[in-house]
């Protein structure tokens, strides 16, 4: 999968999104990331990418020209893609654009499983500033919110979506019984608490029956601690 990710600060990616599983994952070859600077698309000498709101406002707004240049540019990327022998072009990629903003549909980990099973690349459009011109919405597939509250861009809440899309693509996960566990949950029910050593630790012991050996006591167990995510 290819990811994508346009932004005035490229340079807030790499140190979450190269580190710890997603760096594995990218090592693994699974996921390949490219950033796109905004700043590369903005408009005159001075580079402009914002500009005050008609009808007039506190705040400048990011103007409809650079990002729709950088999203034309992220997909042109893709179509000049050399193959492995250096001669044909790969085919332009089933991609979709997802806008980050406070006004978009709600993520949670159903999308997150629609989007790694998509078999689609992602190009994820940050904003910042107050806000962005409303007709860059038709350069766009999809408006994502992480929740209901307001970042100062749209940086962190791709963060957030790529973390959660990355670890369910098939093998960037460790162990095969974190993906099962998800399989049956599918987001609706959290994880069980978990042990490790040891036994004791400051007079906390661990649930005798996780010792006891007897597997459908222990499978009993975990299921009866499961929450729905909407008990928390
Ligand atoms: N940009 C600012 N706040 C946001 C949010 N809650 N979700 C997505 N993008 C955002």
């Amino acid at each position: 999968m290819k990811l994508q990710i346009i932004s005035l600060f490229p340079e807030m990616f790499p140190p979450v999104l190269e580190t710890s599983m997603l760096w594995k994952a990218k090592d693994k070859g699974l996921v390949e990331f490219q950033y796109i600077n905004l700043r590369d698309y903005g408009l005159g000498p001075r580079k402009t990418v914002d500009d005050t709101p008609y009808g007039g406002g506190d705040g400048m707004l990011l103007k409809p020209e650079p990002l729709a240049a950088a999203i034309e540019a992220a997909k042109a990327y893709n179509v000049e893609r050399v193959t492995y022998d250096g001669k044909e072009l790969q085919p332009l990629r089933n991609t979709k654009v997802i806008l980050m903003t406070p006004r978009g549909k709600r993520f949670d980990q159903a999308k997150a499983r629609e989007l790694a099973e998509s078999g689609q690349d992602l190009i994820f459009v940050c904003a910042r500033y107050e806000g962005y011109d409303e007709r860059i919405t038709e350069f766009v597939d999809e408006q994502i919110s992480i929740g209901d509250y307001v970042l100062t861009g749209g940086e962190l809440p791709a963060m957030v979506v790529i973390d959660c899309v990355v670890r369910l693509i098939p093998g960037v996960l460790g162990g095969q019984n974190s993906a099962e566990i998800e399989s049956f949950s599918d987001g609706q029910i959290l994880e069980f608490p978990q042990y490790t050593r040891p036994e004791d630790f400051r007079g906390m012991k661990v649930p005798d029956v996780l010792l006891s050996g007897n597997h459908a006591a222990i499978e009993a167990w975990r299921a009866s601690q499961q929450k729905n995510t909407d008990q928390n």
